[in-house]
């Protein structure tokens, strides 16, 4: 069975997964949205083990603990700033993403929970973030079969509808 793909709208930091993605800044030393709210549930452990990782270039990923979270993992990912959409964020976001799959199949991951990485306060139109998502997706169903449940988690549901939209321009199924 190939993974699925679910489109949901909840809290990421409440999801019961292998591993849920933070949507970091380079310092990996926490912030506002997503960032945030990992931090906050995961509890003060989490800093301590991610002042450790020297930080994380834009495009890269890095796996920690999860802590007092439900999921086992956290990988922190640092998507591209928005600059109007030739300055390289495309590549920078994909990247993103990959390099969480990665991360993932290195730590025997199955289930992920993603945010709209880069599509907050780093102002990436959701609508093409979305595309880059789906379509990152779509690649590492082919490439790791261990996996079986791909969440892509929005806050809001004009954010979900945008996702699911992008999903069925794309033909990819999901949940
Ligand atoms: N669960 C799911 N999605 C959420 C949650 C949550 N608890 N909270 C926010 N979102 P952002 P970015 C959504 O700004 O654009 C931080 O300060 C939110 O509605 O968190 O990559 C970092 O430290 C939006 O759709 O991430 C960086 O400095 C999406 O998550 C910077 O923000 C991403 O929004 C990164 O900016």
């Amino acid at each position: 069975m190939p993974a699925s793909i679910e489109i949901i709208q909840a809290d990421i930091t409440t999801l019961v997964v292998d591993a849920i993605v933070n949507a970091a800044n380079n310092t990996l030393l926490g912030g506002g949205g997503v960032d945030g709210a990992i931090h906050r549930a995961a509890g003060p452990e989490l800093v301590q083990e991610c002042a450790g990782l020297q930080g994380c270039d834009t495009g890269d990923a890095k796996i920690t603990g999860g802590y007092n979270l439900p999921a086992r993992y956290i990988i922190h990912t640092v998507g591209p700033v928005w600059h109007g959409g030739d300055k390289g964020e495309p590549e920078l976001l994909a990247s993103a993403y990959r390099r969480c799959f990665e991360a993932a199949d290195q730590h025997g991951v199955t289930s992920i929970a993603f945010p709209a990485v880069s599509a907050g306060v780093y102002g990436y139109p959701m609508r093409e973030a979305a595309v880059v998502a789906l379509s990152a997706a779509q690649t590492a169903i082919g490439l790791y079969p261990e996996l079986k449940q791909i969440i892509f988690v929005q806050f809001n549901a004009g954010a979900q509808q945008v996702y699911r939209e992008a999903a069925v321009r794309l033909g990819i199924a999901f949940i």
